[in-house]
């Protein structure tokens, strides 16, 4: 008898690209890509998104019938917590009074998710990950994509696709119990520090490879899509329009990673970097230098098993900005033996 076959269909919708990976399950096999694509949004901008959705849906076909999207941005707010031992239908419960004090915005305007982490060493608490997305951006994504006539199945945070994708197709090289992983975007970057597989730290950082194109422009007095250009051809003065771009994104390292540190007595000694915005070899230089520790593009490839059909080209090309799509397509899918 022939095996059932499912699909799924991560969808993530960047500032600068539209990427997409499709993924086939299949009992007793590990899980397969059929397709990715990648499909730049014009001029970055809003109506530009709404060009590359279409595009993206008049040239391909995909054979799920759902799809799943990620959010991220300043309009999403994570926190690790410490919350009374409870169970989990008492936590749902309190967990709306508790967001009450660490969200900035009204909690009737927000979506809540936690996760439970672990118990504190006296046992007497819990460490919680506490996420509230503004329903607005929830609702406005949702939006976007239902004009394509397909359903949503899933709404997940760019970050926590970040971090599946790592755990199921990332390898530590480095050995490490604690881990960083930087996704750097075009208008933003996340940042979450693994420990003991989970998430010690979790944040959204303001600042992306666009911060770079504009020291850039300016630097050369040039308008920002030629210094865009000449970001991608890694012309020399990349480099210091990287220094200069970058700095803030840095300065949110140095705190996350000082912070980190104390609060749990560890050490951080390597981050894996993905995203377009670390494609520029100086970027991970310039962060291990920065921060002291080993900074690296982690490698998604080697354990993905990839279909004829694939395009493994743009794969190869772009693979760590392929990260968040993967993510989501990978997601509460078993892996096969
Ligand atoms: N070959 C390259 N060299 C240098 N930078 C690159 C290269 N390719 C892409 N980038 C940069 O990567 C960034 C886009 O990365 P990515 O696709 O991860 O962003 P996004 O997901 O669309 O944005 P966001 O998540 O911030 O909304 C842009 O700033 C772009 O200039
Ligand atoms: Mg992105």
């Amino acid at each position: 008898m022939k095996d059932k076959v499912s699909f799924t269909l991560g969808i993530d919708i960047g500032s600068y690209s539209v990427k997409c990976a499709e993924v086939s399950h299949e009992e007793g096999r590990p899980p397969k890509l059929q397709q990715v694509v990648r499909v730049l949004i014009p001029n970055a901008s809003k109506e530009g998104a709404a060009e590359a959705f279409r595009q993206l849906f008049s040239k391909r076909s995909f054979s799920a019938k759902k799809l799943r999207v990620a959010v991220s941005g300043p309009a999403l707010i994570i926190r690790r917590i410490q919350m009374p031992r409870l169970t989990y239908s008492e936590l749902k419960g309190a967990m709306r009074f508790e967001a009450e004090s660490h969200i900035p915005f009204p909690i009737d305007d927000c979506l809540l998710d936690f996760q439970i982490l672990d118990e504190t060493p006296d046992k007497k608490k819990m460490n919680v990950l506490l996420v509230a997305a503004k329903r607005d951006l929830v609702q406005q994504r949702l939006q976007g994509v239902a004009a394509h006539g397909m359903d949503v199945e899933l709404v997940d945070v760019d970050v926590f696709c970040v971090i599946n994708a790592f755990e199921k197709l990332g390898e530590n090289s480095q050995g490490e119990r604690v881990h960083g992983l930087l996704n750097i975007g075009h208008q933003g970057s996340s940042f979450a520090v693994i420990q003991d597989k989970l998430p010690f730290y979790v944040r959204e950082i303001a600042v992306g490879g666009r911060e770079v194109t504009k020291a850039l422009a300016q630097m050369q007095g040039i308008p920002e899509p030629e210094a865009e250009k000449l970001k991608i051809e890694n012309a020399p003065e990349v480099s210091s329009a990287v220094q200069k771009g970058l700095e803030p994104l840095m300065d949110e390292l140095r705190h996350a990673v000082d912070y980190f540190e104390n609060e749990s007595g560890e050490s951080l000694r390597w981050i894996g970097l993905s995203g377009g915005g670390a494609t520029a070899p100086v970027v991970s230089s310039l962060l291990s230098e920065e921060l002291g520790r080993t900074v690296s593009l982690w490698d998604n490839s080697k354990k993905l098993s990839v279909s004829e059909s694939a395009d493994r080209e743009l794969l190869a090309k772009h693979s760590g900005e392929f990260n968040v799509a993967l993510g989501l397509a990978l997601r509460g899918v078993k892996q096969g033996k």
